[in-house]
């Protein structure tokens, strides 16, 4: 049985849908603090499934526990954390305790019942300003905010702990950014609030509940002056989990693997494609850069499939044709508030 921690989030219900497709058994663990109960029924539509579902909060040790003692969990995905950038610059010590606190009370309870398979949600992010592209798990590890510090300091934490026991199997998955929903656009990102990632804005902007979209900066070192990302489709980073759950019994020591795709795309770019596939104008303007940004972030992801035999396989197209099916169905997305 593999526990799924954040698993009514955007990366963790379409990771479930994959797990089931590939006959895992799974249990998901979610305090709802960025979700809502709608996805995990949207879920269970989709694989005709009811669910085991915990509600409660990694930092709560009582709460895993009553989940191990239910359950034979032989591995845990790892994806309950905040993640929002700026909100963690806001309010730090809550992105610690909620991140690395949360982590540290989640893997003492996995010790407790001898589980040592971990699956953990990093990010690009880890590579802070990276001197070059495209980006290799070899390269220099920093931050430029507290939730990126969050997310190095636990890749720290699970290297410490295989170093003193290395039956402990861990991989530190580092996504670059996922877009996209499921086919059936049951399912999608549902941000809170107003989005600070681009393609919810985008798609928001296509359904006219944004005027229109701010573009920070158009004066970078890229091919049109926009940023440039490494956008990839939330099924194939699903996928990926299912590949590193295929693999974790032979790794040998921490594994750190890229998910992306190797190609960069601009704002702009992504503006095009995204008016082409909905059918709708973007309005946009150029605005001052964003404080943080780097102008170009997109990964070698040729590692993932030396050693997970994982290969992105969606394009830009089928990326905002997705999101675009999602976002058109579902204007208020799971309107939990
Ligand atoms: P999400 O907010 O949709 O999902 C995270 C889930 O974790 C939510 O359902 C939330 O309710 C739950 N959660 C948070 N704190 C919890 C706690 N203390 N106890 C129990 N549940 C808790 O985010 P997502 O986009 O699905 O991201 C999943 C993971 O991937 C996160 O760890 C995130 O940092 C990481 N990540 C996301 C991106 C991205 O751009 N979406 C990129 C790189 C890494
Ligand atoms: C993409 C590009 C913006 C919004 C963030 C986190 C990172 C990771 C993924 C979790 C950039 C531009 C954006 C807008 C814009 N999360 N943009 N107008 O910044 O690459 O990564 O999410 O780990 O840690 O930092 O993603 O989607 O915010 O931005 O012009 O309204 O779109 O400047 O070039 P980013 P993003």
């Amino acid at each position: 049985m593999v526990l799924v921690t954040g698993g009514a989030g955007y990366i963790g219900s379409h990771t479930c849908i994959s797990l089931h497709e590939a006959g895992f058994d799974f249990v998901i663990f979610d305090n709802l603090c960025n979700s809502s109960q709608e996805s995990l029924a949207r879920v269970e539509k989709i694989i005709g499934k009811k669910i085991p579902f915990y509600r409660g909060d990694i930092r709560n040790k009582q709460d895993l526990q009553n989940v191990f003692d239910t359950h034979k969990i032989d591995s845990v995905i790892h994806f309950a954390g905040l993640k929002a950038v700026g909100e963690s610059v806001e309010q730090p010590l809550h992105y610690y305790d909620n991140n690395v606190n949360g982590t540290l009370v989640l893997c003492q309870v996995m010790q407790e019942y001898n589980c040592k398979k971990i699956v953990f949600s990093s990010s690009a992010t880890v590579y802070g300003d990276p001197h070059t592209t495209p980006i290799k798990e070899d390269f220099p590890l920093s931050a430029t905010n507290p939730y990126g510090r969050t997310k190095l300091f636990i890749e720290e934490i699970l290297r410490d702990l295989y170093i003193c026991d290395n039956e402990w199997k861990i991989i530190l998955l580092r996504y670059f950014n996922p877009v996209g929903a499921h086919k059936s656009g049951l399912i999608g990102e549902d941000p809170n609030g107003i989005p600070n990632n681009l393609m919810p804005f985008i798609s928001q902007t296509a359904v006219q509940k944004r005027e229109f979209l701010n573009i920070f900066g158009d004066d970078y070192d890229t091919h049109d002056g926009t940023g440039v990302r490494d956008y990839i489709h939330v099924v194939d980073l699903a996928q990926g989990h299912v590949k590193a759950l295929h693999n974790i019994d032979k790794i040998q020591n921490v594994l750190s693997v890229n998910l992306g795709t190797g190609n960069g795309y601009s704002v702009l770019d992504m503006v095009r494609a995204f008016e082409k596939a909905s059918n709708k104008k973007i309005p946009y303007k150029i605005a001052p850069r964003r404080t943080g940004d780097v102008a170009k972030c997109f990964a070698d992801p040729s590692y993932a499939f030396e050693v997970l035999g994982w290969r992105a396989e969606k394009g830009i197209d089928e990326m905002c044709e997705d999101s675009w099916r999602w976002q058109s169905q579902n204007p208020n997305g799971y309107s939990r508030d």
